[in-house]
């Protein structure tokens, strides 16, 4: 339908609307099927700016057939009620109306981020900050790239590693399986396990939380365990901070179990916090020549001491990777499953009734130009 007929329905329903992504970002998070869900179960307009989908090989008739109307992004900016995206729209000129801004900011790493949406007509809504509960499942765009992150990061050591992922057993001799060390067993490392272990290598992953050991186990791999750690209360499932004993002991540990690894894959974060670091400088000193570190925590500070983020650096023989983004190398499966994470997010804030509803309310930063968010706000008291 034409933008113009739409705004001149006084009746008109909601409106939706999706702007490009920034130019380093690959991934979307609408697809067609999502637009036809959002006009035909949820009755929204949704207008989407011309050659949004194009690097996917989506194209704006593709739009159009599912029913979206193809607008320019000073269009979509200054009618549509609510602005999904993945990326901050903090720096558009976003218009005078009242909009809801949904996207995954990182806020409690990125504090400023906020304060660029302060005093604005606006509600911002975070998802990376959705309670990890069964209902909000569906939604939870962490888990999604970091499910592609864990699987794509054993991909992207076998670019670098020089060996074989298995044995190899031939007339002229037999060739070992490479030995993988994933640190870090949450969403991301539990996939990175799976994933090495398809391609034949010996697997040995570490997490502090005691409960990942069974799901490394169950995927056929070997659990290192430290002794000592302390579980957080009410840490929802996430890792806590550890004493200085537990931390050493941890260190001198792995250390000694990096020097045998020929791949190690890094996923350990704690939300909102630097990433702890688990390989020193001296536990790269006494790595193997050839071993490759894929870093997913970079964003966050890293997991390796000489990791440094988006980029791919050789230090003595040892080849680190610093990405937390690998998820914009599959961009057309992390696009499918974005757009299924936003569109249920997007039903249910459409459909909630409560104002205290617990979901939205754990994601929701700033509500009318106010920062509410309790992670986010206390970034600025300790600043
Ligand atoms: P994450 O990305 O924040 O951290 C990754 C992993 O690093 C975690 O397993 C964490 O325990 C570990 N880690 C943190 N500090 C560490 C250290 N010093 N040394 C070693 N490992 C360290 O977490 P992720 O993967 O997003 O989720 C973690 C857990 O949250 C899941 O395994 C699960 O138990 C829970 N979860 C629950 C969901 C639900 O119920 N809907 C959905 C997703 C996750």
């Amino acid at each position: 339908m034409n933008l113009n007929k739409i705004l001149k329905d006084h009746t008109r329903m909601k409106m939706i609307g999706f702007v490009k992504e920034p130019t380093f970002e690959t991934r979307i998070c609408c697809l067609p099927k999502e637009v036809g869900q959002m006009i035909n179960q949820l009755k929204l307009n949704v207008l989407i700016e011309t050659g949004y989908g194009a690097a996917l090989g989506v194209s704006d008739k593709d739009y159009e057939t599912a029913g979206a109307t193809i607008s320019s992004r000073a269009e979509i900016l200054e009618n549509a009620d609510c602005l999904p995206s993945i990326n901050d729209v903090a720096d558009y000129t976003l218009g005078d109306s009242k909009k809801t801004v949904i996207g995954i900011y990182n806020m409690a790493f990125y504090p400023e981020r906020a304060e660029k949406y302060v005093k604005k007509n606006v509600d911002v809504f975070s998802l990376d900050l959705l309670p990890r509960t069964t209902l909000a499942q569906s939604m939870d765009v962490l888990s999604s790239m970091a499910s592609i992150s864990g699987y794509k990061a054993v991909l992207e050591a076998t670019n670098h590693y020089h060996g074989s992922f298995p044995m190899f057993t031939t007339a002229a001799g037999t060739l070992q399986p490479a030995k993988v060390l994933v640190l870090g067993a949450g969403v991301a490392g539990l996939q990175a396990i799976a994933t090495a272990k398809r391609l034949g290598a010996v697997v040995e992953a570490f997490d502090v939380r005691k409960s990942a050991g069974e799901e490394v186990r169950s995927l056929g791999a070997k659990f290192i365990e430290v002794e000592g750690y302390k579980e957080g209360e009410n840490a929802g499932g996430y890792a806590v901070e550890q004493s200085k004993e537990y931390l050493e002991k941890q260190k001198l540990l792995i250390r000694e179990r990096l020097s045998k690894a020929h791949i190690v894959i890094s996923t350990a974060n704690i939300p909102g916090k630097k990433a702890p670091v688990l390989i020193d400088t001296q536990a790269i000193d006494a790595m193997l020549p050839g071993a490759v570190i894929i870093d997913l925590a970079a964003e966050q500070g890293g997991n390796c001491e000489k990791t440094e983020n988006g980029k791919t650096i050789r230090y003595n023989q040892v080849t680190i990777v610093g990405h937390s983004y690998l998820s914009r190398e599959m961009a057309q499966a992390a696009s499918q499953l974005l757009s299924a994470n936003f569109f249920n997010f997007i039903k249910y804030l459409h459909t909630s009734t409560k104002d205290d509803d617990p979901i939205l309310t754990g994601c929701q930063v700033i509500k009318n130009g106010i920062l509410t968010h309790p992670l986010v706000k206390n970034k600025f008291e300790l600043a």
